[in-house]
């Protein structure tokens, strides 16, 4: 596993350039089961690159930024057995030389969500991964269903700046007990992990009455309220047309349920994609691939 420290650096990659799609997997580190599927989906397609960045940019003023966990000896031993062929672990200077230096700004699917909670976080994320592709020139790159609103606005921002790549997204690894892994679980104490417990409680709810015949949006998005009484402070719980991420007309076609809800000092999101055609429902993939 080649360790790639700064740009100049990448001309390395060129020996995994070949007949199989180069894979791209971008993570913020402090790994855990979700990147790894995502590694082992890239992997299954071609030789797999993995960078691990905690992105000021897509931090707002009093974010996590500092506290963000950074463990870079545990995402190795991590990622070694996985066969990642290279592991991009760029500074901060390098990925940022400049305060003022040229940035992306998202699209209309940023509008919403975290978008309208968390402003200029899309514009932070877009920038970075527009950089890294630029970098590391993937044919395939890889990105997690839980953060579901991140891939929308990814993959419109590769339509719209024509990178040609091939985007894919891979559903949410989860607990035993339901609760999505996040590299902020860990700042969970014991009883805030029951609490977070209500997130993909609630979209188990709205799921349920979705296969039981419901169609009103306010009524889904009162279920899910509902279950999410218990934590401190409820961002969205919501439900959208995918991919334009807009107030659904009522619970039919692809659908997006999201939310986000603070549990003590952690802000936690989850996310159910479902396609919903007459009275057949499934969860279905976000990306075309
Ligand atoms: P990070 O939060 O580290 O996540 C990296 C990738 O892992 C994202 O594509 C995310 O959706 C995916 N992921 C996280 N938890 C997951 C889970 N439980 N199941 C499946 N996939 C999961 O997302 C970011 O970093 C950053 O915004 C980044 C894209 C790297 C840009 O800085």
């Amino acid at each position: 596993m080649d360790l790639i420290r700064c740009r100049g650096e990448l001309k390395r990659l060129d020996s995994l350039r070949g007949l199989d799609p180069l894979c791209f997997v971008p993570t913020m580190g402090a790994l855990h089961a979700g990147h790894l599927d995502l590694v082992k989906r890239a992997k299954a397609h071609g030789p797999t690159v993995v960078s691990i960045f905690v992105n000021p940019m897509q931090f707002g003023p009093g974010e996590d930024f500092d506290r963000y966990p950074r463990n870079l000896d545990d995402d190795l031993i991590l990622l070694a057995p996985l066969g990642v062929d290279a592991v991009f672990v760029p500074a901060v200077a390098e990925m940022y030389a400049r305060p003022d230096g040229v940035s992306v700004r998202a699209g209309a699917r940023a509008a919403g969500l975290c978008g309208a909670r968390r402003p200029g976080h899309f514009d932070g994320v877009v920038t970075v991964v527009a950089k890294l592709f630029h970098m590391v020139r993937p044919d395939i790159a890889v990105f997690g269903r839980k953060d579901a609103q991140q891939c929308l606005v990814i993959e419109e921002m590769v339509r719209d700046l024509a990178m040609g790549i091939r985007l894919l997204d891979v559903p949410t690894v989860r607990a035993d007990d339901g609760l999505a892994m996040s590299s902020r679980n860990r700042f969970l104490d014991a009883v805030d992990r029951g609490r977070a417990l209500a997130l993909s409680r609630a979209l188990g709810a709205a799921h349920r009455a979705i296969e039981e015949g419901e169609r009103g949006i306010a009524v889904l998005e009162d279920l899910m309220a509902l279950e999410l009484a218990d934590v401190d402070v409820v961002d969205y719980a919501s439900v959208l047309s995918v991919p334009e991420l807009e107030r659904a007309e009522s619970a039919s076609g692809r659908l997006l349920l999201a939310i986000a809800a603070h549990v003590g000092p952690t802000r936690l999101i989850d996310n159910l994609v479902l396609e919903v055609d007459g009275n057949i429902v499934r969860e279905t993939p976000l990306l075309e691939g």
